[in-house]
C-alpha cells in the first residue's frame, strides 16, 4: 500500500523512493503557443491544449503522492499579450473548474489560488474562490493556481505590509531588528506552503520568468524542450527521477566533503 493511503492504486514501482520524492512541485507551463504554431493553428489553441495537460499533470501528481502542485497559470506580465488572449488565458481556470471540479474533490485535493486576485475578470475570481472554498478542508493534493503572480511584486507587497505594521505599531523596531527569513516568507503569498522542491520548466527556455525567486532559493530546477500540451505522465516521472538523482545540500557539504 503507497504510504499516502489516498485510496487510489499506485504504480509504486516506476516512482523514486518516498523520501526521495519531492513534496512541492511547482511547473512553468511554457511552449503552448510554439505547440499552435507547429501546427499551424491560432495560439489560444495552444492553451486549450495546455488545459488538458493540466488535467493529466493534477491527476499524475495526485497518483505519485506530491503534497503541493503549483501551476503557473497567468503572470502579471501576461496582461502584455492581445486582449482576445489575456481573455482566453483567464477563461481556462473558470472552465476547468466547471468541468473539473467533482473529479478534484473525488481525489480529496485542495485548491488553492495564489496571485492578485482583485484585478481578475469577475468571473474568473469567483470560480476559484468557490472551488477553494468547496474544498477546503480536503487533505489529498494541494493544487495551487498561481494566477496574475509575480515574485517581485509579492516581494515588494510583503514588504509593504511589514512596513505598515512598524507604522502602525503592530511590528516594534526591536523587532525589525531581529527580522528572520521566515518573518519574510510569513508575508508572502505562499505563506502556509512548504518552499518548491523541485520546479520544473517545459518548453525548452532556462529561466524562472519571475516565478517564485525567493521559494526557489534551494529549489532543484528540471528542464525539458517538450512544449507544455505535449507533457505527459512519462515526462513528469522523468522530472521526478531526475530530483531522485541530485544532492540536496542547502549550502552544506556533501557526504564525501567536497564542494
Ligand atoms: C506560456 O506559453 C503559457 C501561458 C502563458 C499560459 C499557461 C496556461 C495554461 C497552460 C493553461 C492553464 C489552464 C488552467 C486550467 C489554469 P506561451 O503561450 O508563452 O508559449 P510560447 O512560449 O510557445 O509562445
Amino acid at each position: 500500500m503507497w504510504p499516502f493511503g489516498r485510496g487510489r492504486a499506485r504504480k509504486r514501482e516506476e516512482l523514486p523512493s518516498v523520501d526521495r520524492l519531492p513534496q512541492h512541485v511547482a511547473i512553468i507551463m511554457d511552449g503552448n503557443g510554439r505547440w499552435a504554431q507547429a501546427r499551424g493553428l491560432p495560439r489560444i489553441a495552444g492553451h486549450e491544449a495546455g488545459m488538458r495537460a493540466v488535467r493529466r499533470t493534477v491527476r499524475a501528481a495526485d497518483e505519485f503522492g506530491i503534497r503541493v502542485l503549483t501551476l503557473y497559470a497567468f503572470s502579471t506580465e501576461n496582461w502584455r499579450r492581445p486582449r482576445e488572449e489575456v481573455e482566453f488565458l483567464l477563461s481556462l481556470p473558470t472552465r476547468f473548474l466547471e468541468s473539473d471540479l467533482p473529479e478534484l474533490k473525488e481525489r480529496n485535493v485542495s485548491v488553492r489560488v495564489m496571485g492578485f486576485l482583485d484585478e481578475l475578470p469577475p468571473h474568473t475570481r469567483a470560480a476559484v474562490e468557490q472551488a477553494v472554498a468547496e474544498t477546503e478542508g480536503n487533505t489529498g493534493l494541494v493544487l495551487n493556481f498561481a494566477l496574475n503572480y509575480g515574485s517581485r511584486r509579492e516581494i515588494v507587497y510583503a514588504l509593504q505590509r511589514i512596513l505598515y505594521a512598524v507604522r502602525d505599531g503592530t511590528l516594534a523596531w526591536s523587532d525589525v531588528e531581529a527580522l528572520r527569513e521566515e518573518d519574510i516568507s510569513r508575508f508572502l503569498l505562499s505563506a502556509d506552503l512548504p518552499d518548491p522542491d523541485l520546479i520544473i520548466r517545459t518548453g525548452g527556455e532556462m529561466r524562472l520568468s519571475n516565478f517564485l525567486l525567493w521559494q526557489a532559493a534551494y529549489a532543484e530546477l528540471w528542464f525539458t524542450p517538450r512544449f507544455w500540451p505535449d507533457f505527459t505522465r512519462e515526462d513528469f516521472l522523468e522530472g521526478l527521477r531526475a530530483y531522485a538523482e541530485r544532492e540536496r545540500r542547502f549550502g552544506a557539504l556533501g557526504d564525501g566533503g567536497r564542494r
